[in-house]
């Protein structure tokens, strides 16, 4: 078999090489905790279930749904953006649907980048945001998120030439896989730039709603002029647990959302209309769901952030996201160590360097499993470490 040229450019995807290994030591009998994926266990309001089930049981929501997202659940989402974030949306021509919100970052490059032109990366990122880029020979540009900058990409280190040829600027706060968040000066640094260089600003804010401590996450569109250069990826995946649903959307810019609209229409047939329904009932979840789910990560986070302190190990402090983002000791390179770490005790973390290359040096711990899991995963990496 003679494989596409692209398809060789294309690295298999971190977590399906990692899901492999550990399907294999779980046919051996090993026991094994995964915090490498970021998949919530929680599940997702009772409402939404019965929804579901509701819309399942009535025969006429099976045939094929809208390519662009029924039109009460783009209303749905407007609502949820104008309540949640003050941001006026027009459900036509400024929403569209994902089968998840990966799928819709997957396809941004198809859309927007040719040869020879350039898409912003943060790095660490979320490895979506460049694979996809490699499949239609664009050149990628990785912004470092360091840690003495706060995790912020420095925009005006870019090099002009690059930014010449940018043609899409990824960014994504609260952050995966560092935790961060992003202050709103920075986002309108981020529009006013983008603004100026004719860049699509691509906001990717899936944890938007995965907060605690009294932060509330902004979205890119409530900065002034960001409607002009902005699309944001939203999904209900971390929101409401709902990981294995695949329902997401983008909303924002009407050229981008009808370039991406116009993509999909070729590439998909809608999202099954009972899941739609029901995410509908999702958006409308009530702020004490939301709290109480929140507030169980917070302790989770706790769990692991003590047993690193045992160890010595530091993490970037946060009030956002399923994650921990841990230093590992000087000199320690990220792959080995979780690979080592998962032979020898079955804890599965994700390496720094899977993130991209200023990931190296770090790992990531999902707060995916109750306390009492995460407490049994940090036991064994403590033992090892001992
Ligand atoms: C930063 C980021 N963006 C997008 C996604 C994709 O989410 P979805 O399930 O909506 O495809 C993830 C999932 O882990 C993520 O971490």
């Amino acid at each position: 078999m003679e494989y596409a040229q692209r398809l060789e450019n294309l690295p298999t995807y971190v977590f399906a090489t990692i899901g492999k290994r550990i399907r294999a030591m779980q046919a051996e009998g090993r026991d094994v905790i995964r915090c490498d994926i970021g998949s919530p266990d929680m599940p997702p309001p009772e409402t939404v279930v019965d929804a579901l089930c509701h819309s399942a049981n009535d025969p006429h929501r099976h045939g094929y749904a809208s390519f662009y997202g029924s039109p009460p659940y783009r209303v749905a989402v407007a609502d949820f953006y104008r309540a949640r974030f003050g941001v006026e949306l027009n459900p036509e021509t400024q929403v569209l649907a994902l089968i998840g919100s990966k799928e819709g970052i997957f396809h941004v490059p198809a859309a927007f980048v040719d040869p020879g032109t350039v898409v912003l990366v943060p790095d660490p990122g979320y490895p979506t945001y460049r694979n996809a880029v490699y499949l239609v020979g664009g050149e990628l540009y990785r912004m470092p998120l360091l840690e003495e900058n706060d995790w912020l990409p420095d925009l005006e280190a870019i090099p002009a030439d690059v930014v010449a040829r940018a043609r899409v600027m990824w960014l994504n706060y609260p952050n995966n896989p560092t935790t961060a968040i992003a202050p709103l000066s920075f986002l309108e640094r981020a529009v006013a730039f983008a603004r100026e260089h004719n860049i699509l600003l691509a906001y990717d804010n899936p944890y938007s709603e995965v907060t605690w401590d009294g932060y509330v996450a902004p979205s890119i569109l409530q900065v002034e002029g960001a409607m002009d250069v902005a699309v944001e990826f939203n999904s209900f995946s971390k929101a409401y647990n709902m990981a294995g649903w695949r329902v997401g959307m983008v909303v924002g810019n009407q050229d981008v959302v009808a370039a991406l609209a116009r993509l999909k229409t070729n590439a998909d047939t809608g999202i099954f209309q009972p899941i739609q329904d029901a995410a509908v009932v999702a958006l409308r979840t009530d702020s004490g769901w939301l709290a109480r789910r929140n507030k169980v990560y917070r302790e989770r986070r706790q769990v692991v952030t003590q047993a690193l302190e045992r160890m010595g190990l530091s993490y970037t402090v946060s009030r956002a996201t399923l994650y921990v983002w841990a230093r590992l000791p000087q000199g320690t390179q990220s792959i080995a160590f979780a690979s080592d770490l998962l032979g020898a005790t079955g804890v599965s973390v994700s390496p720094g360097a899977a993130f991209g290359e200023y990931g190296e040096g770090y790992v990531r711990i999902t707060l995916g499993h109750p306390a009492e899991r995460l407490a049994e995963a940090m036991a064994r990496w403590e033992k090892m470490a001992a």
